[in-house]
């Protein structure tokens, strides 16, 4: 018989499947460190990593990931140059320095300025040309002599040559310095083209926080990685991404055992020796060897688990998420390359089965897609504040550019792997991650493990029944309060 068809009867697992069984411990939550490693030369003082997603982040995610501790992946779905712009504003962030701040033109009036300021808290609006070029500032002050809305904002401003600015680069002590001296409230920052670059106020710089768990690189600059894909572009985008300072490449794709995947890791280990190259995605050992083998320093580990994903009914393909992870631990672990466990966490009891599994991070798109700081738009819906949220194989993301991730680039036509939909708003992304990472560090408590390579070393998995399931969450009980970390709909 020449029937080759190979059936592997083994149980496979995911998340819901198991538990971790409770070990002494001399361990408190508040005690254990949860720092790890995004890849072979990126450590992460979280061990959270948010997805290259199009709602979910672009420079505020990362910004805000990176001031966590952990690192945010900007996705691929925009131009080249605009993902490049993306990755540089992070690099320029600093926390008492508005980045990219919300601009009007000349033929602005005092009605939009009124609007802006309104709808942003906002009190200071930098006024630019076509070309970026800082023309002026208006004030909440200034707008008080204006008689009428439809006066140009231009009669009102203070014009660039009586504006105190600041030239990027630019340190805190000399922002300091300069508000000091001047007694001002609002300071543009500038680059030597007299284009706008960001606006530093009096109270951001006096009331800064510490920011000692940001996850920066050799020079204070917050860190982040960006998407990558072996689409046609892909030389033209890793250039521009590399000279926007990226930490990290991320060739971000459905299927990381192929040969196009391959080559992209190859070309960019080759041409960037510098910067880390974490790949992916794969599901089985012979998926992570392939991509350690042509230079992998990073493997992401997921096919079809993701809240948005339909790979797995539209394709037949795919391999539970737990299981996934045990695999490609194998061939990480040997060799010594993190692994991110990509999708399908719902709750932080997830990201303490991934950890204790092999994982040195989780990559999160649900979890983040409802915080302040994604892209995604608000929606209300039937009294309540949602955010969109769609896969990067959905029609609508495929139909903006996200096609090749799924090997459908040049085609007209799509055969969709994912859904668009909403997720609850859930507040900033600090609040999400305290209570994320809050839970992994209860996780390790209860078995004693006071860092991440105990926690793999002291877990013990057991399977449980679809019973065991119903009695770990919540039940006979209507719940009237909700959890900050529990979100019934999973
Ligand atoms: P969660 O569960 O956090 O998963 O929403 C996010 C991860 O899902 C992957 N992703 C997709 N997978 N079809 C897929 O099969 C899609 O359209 C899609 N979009 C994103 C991706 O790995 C992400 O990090």
């Amino acid at each position: 018989m020449d029937n080759k068809v190979e059936v592997h009867l083994k149980e496979l697992l995911t998340f819901d499947d198991v538990l971790l069984l409770p070990k002494y411990s001399e361990v408190l939550p508040s005690e254990v460190i949860v720092k790890s490693r995004f890849s072979r030369n990126i450590s992460l003082n979280i061990p959270i990593v948010s997805s290259a997603m199009d709602t979910v982040t672009e420079y505020r995610m990362a910004v805000a990931m990176a001031l966590n501790g952990g690192i945010g992946v900007i996705h691929r779905n925009l131009p080249p140059e605009k993902q490049a712009e993306e990755v540089k504003k992070v690099k320029r962030f600093r926390a008492w320095m508005v980045i990219d701040p919300y601009t009007l033109t000349e033929k602005s009036t005092i009605g939009d300025a009124k609007n802006l300021m309104h709808t942003h808290n906002i009190s200071g609006i930098p006024i630019i040309d076509n070309n970026g070029k800082l023309k002026g500032i208006i004030t909440r002050r200034d707008i008080y002599y204006a008689e009428n809305d439809w006066e140009p904002v231009i009669r009102y401003m203070t014009p660039r040559e009586k504006l105190i600015v600041a030239y990027y680069p630019i340190t805190l002590e000399e922002a300091k310095d300069i508000l000091r001296k001047h007694r001002i409230e609002k300071l543009p920052v500038i680059n030597e083209r007299d284009e706008l670059v960001g606006l530093i106020t009096a109270k951001d710089v006096f009331n800064q926080e510490d920011d000692g768990d940001a996850n920066v690189d050799n020079l204070g600059r917050l860190r982040v990685a960006a998407a990558i894909g072996p689409s046609k572009d892909f030389e033209r985008r890793a250039e521009l991404l590399y000279e926007a300072g990226v930490d990290a490449f991320v060739v971000d794709t459905a299927h990381g055992h192929s040969k196009r995947v391959g080559y992209a890791v190859e070309y960019l280990k080759k041409n960037y020796p510098n910067v880390d190259v974490v790949a992916g995605n794969v599901a089985t050992y012979d998926g992570a060897m392939y991509l350690i083998d042509k230079g992998a320093d990073g493997i992401k580990v997921g096919v079809g688990p993701g809240s948005i994903c339909t790979t797995r009914v539209i394709a037949g393909v795919g391999v539970p998420q737990l299981s996934a992870i045990m695999e490609c631990y194998k061939a990480c672990s040997y060799n010594d390359v993190p692994l991110i466990a990509d999708g399908g966490i719902r709750y932080s009891g997830d990201i303490v089965k991934a950890l204790a599994a092999g994982a040195d991070a989780v990559m999160l798109g649900n979890l983040l897609a409802g915080t302040d700081e994604s892209p995604g738009e608000d929606i209300f819906y039937e009294g309540r504040r949602y955010k969109t949220y769609r896969g990067m194989g959905s029609l609508g993301a495929m139909l903006e550019g996200g096609s090749s991730r799924y090997g459908w680039d040049g085609s007209l036509k799509f055969v969709p792997e994912g859904v668009e939909g909403m997720v609850p708003y859930r507040g900033s992304v600090k609040d999400v991650l305290f209570q994320l990472v809050g839970g992994l560090k209860a996780g390790m408590g209860y078995l004693g493990a006071s860092n991440i390579k105990e926690l793999r070393e002291k877990a013990e998995f057991i399977k449980i029944t679809n019973a065991g399931i119903k009695e770990s969450h919540p039940h006979d009980v209507f719940i009237i309060k909700e959890a900050p970390n529990y979100n019934k709909g999973g």
